[in-house]
């Protein structure tokens, strides 16, 4: 007991000594020309000011106090707060080698073992190989997979799940309405799976068409893990480096338990398919993907290192891809309980356009311009630039319209969600076109309205993610649920 006592004690005095050594050396940085901010205090700097509220809030406030570029130092690292897509812009293109790198990341990278993750890779060759397969799968994709297809697919799988399984969808119509707070539950799972399925067959190949799916679950299972992991002792570990050499027994050294425990749980989830796509491939029938299409590329230089990051690019997509794609499809139904007008609207330009004997199709998104502006719209409402987009609170597709009284419609927020410079999203342009058919699809086909209370009083939704809102959600008419119906079900 003693010992552990001593060795507590030197550990704690160790990282205490190293911590002042490094923090002394941060002290001799040269006087170079700083952006303006906030007083750091002694040792922490800024820390106080950035975590005393949500980081969007602490950002907002430092940008209507300071300006748009502000200088923030976190203990040891210095921070810049950019609050401007124009400067984020003109800094990440103009000046790209400097500002395509990333931070170090000790949690992630050095404990966590996440260094075949694009995302989180610092500037150079191999975050260049990297991207370059991933856009090699995702942009020149013909030859590779038929990604509008699977987008088809995967659109009307989300649209069966949503009208009702032939079993049930007798009781929905005649119940009419699916009840509110089961149905939330309800189209979560679905908006879910129709995110989850596309990234697992893009990166493996494999047709998922369930949540249950064994690799789905231990993805899923290592995410919410990493989340997990990510509490203000790991933040520190970020913030103070050298606190990655603490002893795995020493009380407070829990992240690190944590950490070294997450590396084993992202090995296994990564290799696991990955296995089954090589054991494929050497039976000789394998439907493509991004594992396949490298592994085939790689053949005779297949070594460790290789498979590593092989495996890297394939989980990336599901990481990088699932969520961002489903809470973007999650707000639109959300905005569309809150704001029926619009909803009613682009169901009339979809009437005029399309009629109500058919799904809509990709050939239709030149001929529907108001639905352009309400995919517009939802990117937009993942940013508060009020200079650019006034009345954030409101979902105002109309701003996006051209014509006499609005000449000249504001940027297209398309070049700001998805970032900047050598970093821009790779995945913008597939997920463009998925939200797209996805929203399409859902305003054409299905009736969107807020529950009502026991005294009949609708529910006003409340904006929030997760979302928790209550509404209604049916087919709009007999002639869609014969026509889903009526959808191969080999296929879908
Ligand atoms: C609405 C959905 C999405 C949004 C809003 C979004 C947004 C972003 C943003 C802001 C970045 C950071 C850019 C930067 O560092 O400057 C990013 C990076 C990334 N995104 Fe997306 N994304 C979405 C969907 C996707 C999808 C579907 C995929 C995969 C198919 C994907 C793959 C990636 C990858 C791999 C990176 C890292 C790129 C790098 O560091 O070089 N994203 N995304």
């Amino acid at each position: 007991m003693d010992s552990y006592l001593i060795c507590d004690a030197a550990a704690i005095l160790v990282t205490f000594i190293l911590f002042l050594y490094s923090f002394g050396k941060t002290l001799s940085y040269p006087n170079l020309p700083l952006p303006p901010g906030p007083r750091a205090l002694p040792i922490i700097g800024n820390a106080h000011q950035l975590f005393s509220a949500p980081a969007q809030e602490a950002f907002a406030h430092l940008a209507q106090k300071w300006g748009d570029i502000v200088y923030l130092r976190i203990f040891k690292t210095s921070m810049i707060v950019v609050s401007s897509a124009h400067i984020a812009r003109e800094l990440t293109e103009m000046n790209s080698g400097n500002t395509s790198d990333r931070p170090r990341f000790v949690l992630f990278r050095e404990l966590m073992d996440m260094t075949n993750d694009v995302v989180l890779m610092p500037y150079g060759d191999k975050w260049r190989r990297h991207r370059r397969w991933l856009l090699d799968v995702i942009q020149n994709t013909k030859d590779i997979i038929d990604v509008s297809t699977m987008q088809q697919i995967q659109t009307a799988r989300l649209l069966k799940g949503f009208v009702g399984s032939p079993d049930t969808f007798l009781t929905h119509i005649k119940l009419s309405i699916i009840p509110s707070r089961a149905s939330w539950a309800f189209s979560a799972k679905h908006l879910h799976r129709w995110s989850a399925a596309m990234m697992m067959k893009l990166a493996y190949g494999f047709d998922v068409t369930t949540l249950k799916d064994e690799y789905i679950e231990l993805i899923e299972e290592a995410l919410k893990a990493t989340t997990g992991s990510a509490g203000p002792a790991s933040t520190l570990v970020d913030l103070f480096p050298p606190l990655r050499h603490i002893p795995e027994w020493v009380p407070g050294a829990g992240f690190k338990r944590r950490a070294l425990a997450m590396k084993e749980i992202r090995r296994r989830m990564q290799a696991s398919p990955y296995r089954r796509v090589k054991q494929a491939m050497r039976s000789g029938s394998v439907p493509p993907s991004v594992t396949s299409r490298l592994l085939q590329s790689a053949s005779e230089e297949l070594d460790e290192a290789t498979e590593w990051d092989i495996q890297g690019i394939a989980t990336v997509l599901y990481t990088a891809g699932t969520e961002t794609s489903e809470s973007t499809l999650t707000a639109f139904i959300q905005a569309m309980v809150m704001f029926p007008e619009v909803y009613a609207k682009a169901q009339q330009e979809i009437d005029e356009v399309i009629g109500r004997d058919r799904l809509p199709e990709f050939a239709d998104r030149e001929s529907l311009p108001y639905l352009e502006c309400v995919l517009k719209e939802l990117y937009r409402a993942m940013t508060r630039d009020t200079a650019t987009y006034p009345r954030p609170e409101d979902f105002l597709p109309e701003r996006f319209q051209s014509g006499p009284e609005n000449e000249e419609p504001p940027e297209d927020p398309r070049g700001i969600v998805f970032g900047f410079g050598r970093r821009i999203c790779p995945g913008r342009h597939l997920v463009d076109n998925s939200l797209w058919l996805a929203i399409v699809t859902i305003t054409a086909t299905l009736s969107i309205s807020r529950a009502v209370d026991a005294d009949g009083k609708e529910i006003m939704p409340v904006l929030a993610f997760p979302s928790s809102a209550v509404n209604v959600i049916r087919p709009r008419s007999q002639a869609i649920v014969d026509i889903v119906m009526q959808m191969d079900s080999e296929q879908v």
